[in-house]
């Protein structure tokens, strides 16, 4: 199934190593991060495993989930969290979707037969608390993912939910922001009264508003 910015991701029941979770029940009016590794007892997986725990407390401070997923069973899960621990100094403290029989990664197109018949690959649903995906990444097996960019997308979108901005190119929290192009100038002296830098019509830049 193609799932696009928009869709609502789709409600899934699966066992994971926190045990059996009804995603949508799971995740309730969280934001959610669900990401598919290729396999269990990799090496570049085993990185991202170990990175993404040690983010937990941003996940936490942007009220956000992480959940992991591969064609493994809880069971491998289980004991590659030893090694995941032993190796990147960090407990996995976040659910692992055990999805041998593929239900998960095919309701999510997690698998690309012409990359590779059989394992996800590195899949990325960036999801909000009304389950609505805003972001989707896709990365090849050999390419360990940027988690540190995730933390930025949700930044922005969860910037960009609350005001009428924009976020510019490699924009990082505090960096100034782009007044919406749909926003008059009269709608826009009332949220801005300080007001803008003016490059262009269509181009307007202000500080942050957080
Ligand atoms: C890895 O995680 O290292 C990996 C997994 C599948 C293919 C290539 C690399």
């Amino acid at each position: 199934m193609t799932l696009r910015l928009g869709d609502t991701a789709p409600d899934f029941t699966a066992p994971t190593t926190d045990g059996e979770i009804r995603f949508h029940e799971w995740k309730a009016d969280s934001w959610a991060v669900l990401f598919s590794h290729p396999k269990d007892f990799t090496p570049v997986c085993t990185t991202e495993l170990g990175y993404t725990a040690k983010l937990a407390d941003e996940f936490a401070a942007r009220n956000v989930r992480a959940i992991g997923l591969s064609v493994d069973a809880v069971e491998e899960h289980e004991a590659w969290k030893v090694d995941i621990e032993a190796t990147q100094g960090v407990a996995v403290n976040f659910p692992m979707i055990g999805d041998p029989d593929r239900v998960v990664a095919e309701l999510y197109d997690m698998i690309h037969p012409n990359a590779d018949a059989t394992l996800t690959v590195r899949s990325v649903f960036v999801i909000d608390p009304a389950h609505t995906i805003r972001l989707t990444l896709t990365y090849p097996a050999s390419t360990g993912r940027n988690f540190d960019e995730v933390l930025r997308v949700i930044d922005s979108l969860q910037l960009t939910d609350g005001h009428k901005v924009a976020t510019p190119v490699n924009w990082t929290p505090g960096d100034d922001v782009i007044i919406l192009p749909s926003l008059s100038n009269d709608a826009a002296a009332e949220l801005f009264p300080d007001g803008w830098d003016e490059q262009r019509p269509y181009l307007r830049v202000v500080p942050s508003p957080v």
